[in-house]
């Protein structure tokens, strides 16, 4: 992908590579490998924006596992609207399960906080957090969050998942805001 990516208005650079997205993965899925063996984890993929994320992170966690997505929404263009929707529910049973859910991005962390008081109210054994990325300046610790590929500035970023009113999501790279 080029350096420089200009979506709608916006332009982006180049800001975190494939090969070190993949190295963070890599370093996360082995943690996944020896901390939830005989867990059988539910990984819970947050649609739209966890999607590659959520593939590439699976593909590398060899214990026995099952998956399940839901779809929530809360940006409108580049900020939060601070509202969560559940735009597509869950259809798995989380009662007693070890759950991790997926996220491409912990922002404010407003979405998640709303979601894991969805999840916690049915009951599972232990819920985790994976996510490719946090931004500490606007999350602020709402909620624990174990598995984490990087720690990054209060700066909009799209690519590998992540989107610009839609666009841009189709990158194996991530790009910020210039
Ligand atoms: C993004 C992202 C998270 C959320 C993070 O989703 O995927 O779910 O925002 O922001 P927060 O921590 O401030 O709540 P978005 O609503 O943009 O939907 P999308 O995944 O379909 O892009």
């Amino acid at each position: 992908m080029p350096n420089t990516w200009t979506l709608k208005d916006k332009s982006f650079e180049k800001y975190i590579i494939s090969q070190d997205i993949q190295a963070a993965i890599d370093g996360l899925a082995q943690r996944i490998n020896q901390e939830m063996v005989g867990k059988n984890p539910v990984f819970v993929i947050v649609l739209n924006g966890a999607f590659i994320f959520a593939s590439d992170l699976i593909k590398k966690v060899k214990i026995d596992c099952e998956i399940a997505f839901v779809k929530l929404s809360s940006y409108a263009g580049t900020s939060s609207t601070g509202i969560v929707r559940e735009v597509m529910g869950l259809d798995i049973d989380l009662k007693e399960r070890t759950v991790i859910i997926i996220e491409d991005i912990v922002d404010t962390g407003l979405t998640l906080d709303s979601f894991l008081n969805t999840v916690w109210k049915m009951g599972p054994a232990d819920v985790k957090v994976a996510t490719c990325l946090l931004k500490p300046e606007a999350f602020k610790d709402r909620f624990p969050v174990e598995y984490v590929c990087f720690r990054i500035p209060n700066e909009f970023v799209v690519g590998y998942g992540l989107d610009y009113d839609g666009l841009g999501r189709n990158s194996e790279d991530i790009y910020k805001i210039k």
